[in-house]
């Protein structure tokens, strides 16, 4: 039975196009999907396993070594197709066997290339030997002068959306699963982690003085989360399933601050049913990790910039912790359907939120948002095909589509149909969902089919209050979206136009606060403020020396406007100290936007690039010229 045939399922495939089917009509599984940023054919063969067999060179700055694939295809298919992106490939090979012909296609900037291999009659695994490319852009290869120990190299990976082809080539598209298993051969003193269970605690003696950290993950996972960290990591037990790793300077301050993360865990059960992936822990990476945070299972990446000191931002780990339903577990079957993955973990992140901190709490995480989505919609227009929850984006590259569009269009979805039907009936639908997808794939389209069954079937009114297919298809905001008013923003409110109306910071009342409190307010200010007014807040609340990154975007962000030099200094060293593209970017686009600015943006930017991961740079890249 090694060679199942596929091709039913391309069938299957073309059934579950029918977005209008009615709540009657049977609820198609999403299989084969059309992604337009990969070049495989899984109607013909697709991969079902990832062996890798890795050794960082930090010298020369790349991967080397095999990654064996385990296929499954259908009785016509004599070639497979993999998705490569900059990868030197070496040879192909049956295990043990003779060499196969391969032969990499013509080179596209977004999604590299096609490497095609011809396959033997019979057999079900092939073995690459590789190397990386010099700038893979999943791989971020750190300097010790990059890392709080300083002493020792660094490199980590991040696959998402398509970057994965950059280092491991296999079928990359989120819609074609695969488990995995890997060996990594470090230098001795260095520790490796991945998205994946570690199998011998100690890593074993590799070859040329290396340590070899074995991995496997059962459960099969869309490709952007394999993830790989290597560096001087130290691990912290949080709780019994649960922990923290990161550099021994950094690794007790972030055990403190991800304390909750257990209750955290049991609030999502509670809801959404069990986690399924044995472990949850956090890698905090250096500074220069792009993201906030990034969903690998078993293993969240997080920036260090999390790290207030006073938990009051970890609401990014409920986030990646959420994805291990939402994303993870049902996964969007292309880029097209990414609001799947960020607009329902945003909604959960809120929830996993209240039963931590309470109601008022999370409706300023919602309020905070929706802020952002209100300025997003303004920036795109709401008229934009780009603020469709389902986005085209054929020859673009996925990037492009990851806006606060996904995340809070998407959960303004989600909290329209709570009020629709209740919470209880949602919590209900959307514990039923992920049961009944854990691990496969989901397009918009068939959420729509199995949300008209599940969940509004009897109930048309609520389908028709709701009206999903104007959310999820058609552009710009509708305007049965629930509105949110924080208590606690009242009283914000209440101060900013006191001060606005010329009382003086050291009268108005913020005793207190939260972050989101703060946040509030110094998102409410005016963009430009006299340089008595900055000078003044800055006396009172010290802003330009906060320690919370959050809090010091916006407020270097209205340094900027207000060309207020006491901070310029606090905003090359924010600039030049982290690399997480939320705040780095905007804050060049701010000093472009300013011709007093420019010139330093360019300076500091020709400084600060080589620090920056490739996600960040591209960004910027854009940005500064
Ligand atoms: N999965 C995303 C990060 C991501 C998105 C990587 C698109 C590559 C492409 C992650 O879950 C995320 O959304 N992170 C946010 C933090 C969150 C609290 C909104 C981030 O990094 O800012
Ligand atoms: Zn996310």
């Amino acid at each position: 039975m090694r060679y199942r045939t596929l091709l039913p399922l391309l069938l299957l495939a073309v059934a579950c196009k029918d977005r209008d089917a009615g709540p009657d009509a049977p609820i198609p599984t999403v299989v084969n999907v059309e992604d337009v940023h990969s070049y495989a054919r899984p109607h013909e063969v697709r991969v079902r396993h990832v062996s890798l067999d890795l050794t960082p060179d930090f010298t020369s700055k790349k991967l080397k070594g095999t990654a064996r694939l385990t296929i499954e295809r259908s009785e016509l298919a004599d070639s497979i197709v993999l998705d490569i992106k900059g990868l030197a490939i070496t040879s192909v090979k049956q295990p043990g066997g003779g060499p196969l012909p391969f032969r990499a296609g013509i080179d596209d900037s977004i999604k590299g290339r096609p490497l095609v291999v011809d396959l033997p009659a019979q057999g079900d695994t092939i073995v690459i030997e590789y190397e990386t490319g010099a700038g893979a852009e999943a791989v971020q290869w750190l300097e010790p002068s990059q890392t709080a120990g300083g002493k020792l190299p660094f490199l980590f990976t991040q696959g998402q959306a398509i970057l994965t082809r950059t280092w491991v080539p296999t079928q990359d598209s989120p819609g074609i699963r695969q488990t995995y298993d890997a060996r990594i051969h470090v230098p001795l003193g260095m520790r490796a982690v991945m998205s994946a269970e570690l199998l011998k605690q100690d890593g074993e003696p590799g070859p040329n003085n290396t340590t070899t950290y074995s991995f496997k993950l059962d459960h099969p996972v869309p490709p952007y989360l394999i993830a790989l960290a290597v560096g001087d990591l130290e691990f912290r037990e949080i709780g019994s399933r649960s922990g923290v790793w990161a550099e021994p300077s950094v690794v007790d301050k972030a055990a403190n601050e991800f304390a909750e993360v257990e209750q955290m865990i049991g609030a999502a059960e509670k809801l959404y049913g069990p986690y399924r992936w044995g472990r949850y822990d956090i890698l905090v990476l250096p500074p220069s990790f792009p993201f906030g945070g990034m969903e690998n299972p078993r293993l969240t990446f997080a920036t260090p910039t999390v790290l207030a000191g006073d938990r009051s931002l970890v609401s990014l780990i409920a986030h990646e912790l959420a994805h291990s339903w939402s994303g993870n577990l049902v996964t969007n079957a292309t880029w097209s359907d990414f609001w799947l993955n960020e607009g329902f973990t945003t909604y959960i992140e809120s929830r996993i939120m209240e039963e931590l901190r309470g109601k008022d709490y999370a409706d300023m995480l919602r309020s905070l948002g929706r802020q952002s989505l209100d300025e997003t919609m303004a920036d795109l227009g709401a008229t934009s095909p780009d603020t469709r929850l389902h986005i085209d984006l054929a020859g673009r590259n996925p990037d492009d589509g990851m806006t606060d569009i996904a995340y809070e269009k998407g959960a303004g979805f989600l909290q329209t149909v709570e009020a629709a039907v209740g919470r209880d009936k949602l919590d209900a639908f959307l514990r039923k969902y992920f049961d009944e997808h854990a691990f496969q794939p989901m397009t918009s389209e068939v959420f729509v089919a199995y949300m008209n069954a599940n969940l509004f079937k009897g109930n048309e009114d609520a389908a028709t209050r709701v009206n999903a297919q104007q959310w999820i298809f058609e552009p710009g905001l509708p305007q049965n979206l629930p509105v949110i008013t924080p208590v606690r923003f009242t009283a914000v409110d209440a101060q900013v136009a006191a001060f606005q109306a010329g009382t003086s910071p050291d009268s108005l009342v913020t005793t207190d606060w939260s972050t989101q409190e703060w946040l509030r307010f110094l998102r409410a200010l005016p963009d430009t403020m006299t340089s008595a007014q900055m000078t003044a807040l800055d006396a009172k609340f010290n802003f330009t020396n906060t320690g919370n990154s959050e809090i010091l975007f916006v407020w270097l962000q209205h340094a900027i406007h207000s060309n207020y030099p006491p901070a310029m200094p606090a905003l090359d060293h924010f600039l030049t100290s982290q690399g997480r593209r939320k705040f780095v970017a905007p804050l060049y686009q701010t000093m472009m936007n300013s011709a007093t600015h420019r010139e330093h943006a360019r300076t500091l930017y020709a400084k600060a690039r080589a620090g920056y991961h490739s996600v960040t740079r591209n960004t910027v890249d854009g940005i500064v010229k």
